[in-house]
């Protein structure tokens, strides 16, 4: 039986070049789909996956991320004089009890591997998910949900896939395959944005990941690989050899909102499942011309 999964690494200390000039001041996981920010989208997943720890690896100008997560009286006594008991349950719901998060600063962006190595401490030798917040997934089931479910099966690593098309492969880690049965894959490869040439598939790790603390002796020795990072894909290559590695098609839509139009396309989505704003929507939609 495999342990039980309890805490959660929210890697964001990326610099979010892709969003200049939006992301000069404000972090790229505060966007808002809609009205939420993306941070609180992954946030809401972990705990639906039964996640109670959470720990955010953040940066320099990332603290708009602890403010949105902590209490805010001024606007909660406003909100109660002004009988506004909605918008007083949305500022709750993103409240996280003290004592349950953990913030731990990545002084460089050196990496998605690095900045999980940043938490290795606090993940203390048990599995833990990451969830990369522009990474936005629209799933009946919310997809670290549906890896928890999956995990007892599996141990070891498990992530997201996706299959991607042919000519996308350079922008994701792509798995090389030993066994398929539709959804969970055993892989016994992995390449870090190949070429197309270079591709042993087209099945694409996506922002969700369940990983064994073995990881951490790869970090830990620091190397650097695709755009001079230290990139996870290659440390969870490197423990192939001792820890099983399996991927997961997960059931739903993902929304890459680190790149402009997937962003774009997930406020769309997103408004028109909202049952309080998507038939004004879909009206003023009808009267855009193209
Ligand atoms: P990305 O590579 O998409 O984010 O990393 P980025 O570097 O911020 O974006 P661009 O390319 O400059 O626009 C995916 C996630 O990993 C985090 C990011 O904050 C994002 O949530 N990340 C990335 C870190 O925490 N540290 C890093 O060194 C790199």
């Amino acid at each position: 039986m495999s342990a039980r999964i309890r805490k959660a690494i929210f890697p964001v200390g990326g610099l979010g070049t892709r969003f200049l000039p939006a992301t000069k001041a404000m972090p790229k996981e505060m966007l808002p789909v809609v009205d939420k920010p993306l941070i609180q989208y992954a946030v809401e997943e972990a705990i639906s996956a039964g996640i109670e720890h959470f720990i955010f690896v953040t940066g320099h100008g990332k603290t708009a991320i602890e403010d949105h997560f902590d209490t805010n009286p001024h606007l909660e006594i406003l909100l109660k004089k002004e009988g506004k008991t909605d918008l007083l349950n949305f500022l709750k719901n993103c409240t996280l009890d003290s004592g349950k998060i953990s913030y731990i600063r990545q002084s460089e962006p050196k990496g998605l591997g690095h900045a999980v190595w940043c938490a290795r401490d606090l993940v203390a030798g048990e599995p833990f998910a990451v969830l990369l917040p522009d990474d936005l997934f629209h799933c009946k089931v919310p997809c670290l949900k549906q890896m928890v479910d999956e995990y007892p099966k599996t141990a070891g690593n498990l992530v997201a896939v996706e299959d991607v098309p042919q000519d996308q492969t350079s922008r994701y880690g792509i798995l090389s395959i030993a066994t398929d049965d539709g959804k969970l894959i055993r892989v016994n490869g992995m390449v870090e944005k190949p070429s197309i040439q270079d591709a042993p598939s087209c099945s694409a790790i996506v922002g969700r990941y369940i990983l064994s603390p073995e990881i951490f002796s790869e970090l830990d020795k620091q190397k650097t690989g695709a755009k001079g990072e230290i990139q996870l894909t290659d440390a969870m290559a490197a423990t192939l050899d001792r820890v099983p590695f399996h991927g997961m098609r997960f059931q739903g839509k993902r929304f890459d909102c680190g790149n402009k139009i997937g962003f774009l396309m997930a406020n769309i989505e997103y408004a028109l499942d909202r049952a309080d704003i998507s038939e004004e929507f879909k009206k003023a939609l009808k009267n855009l011309s193209f």
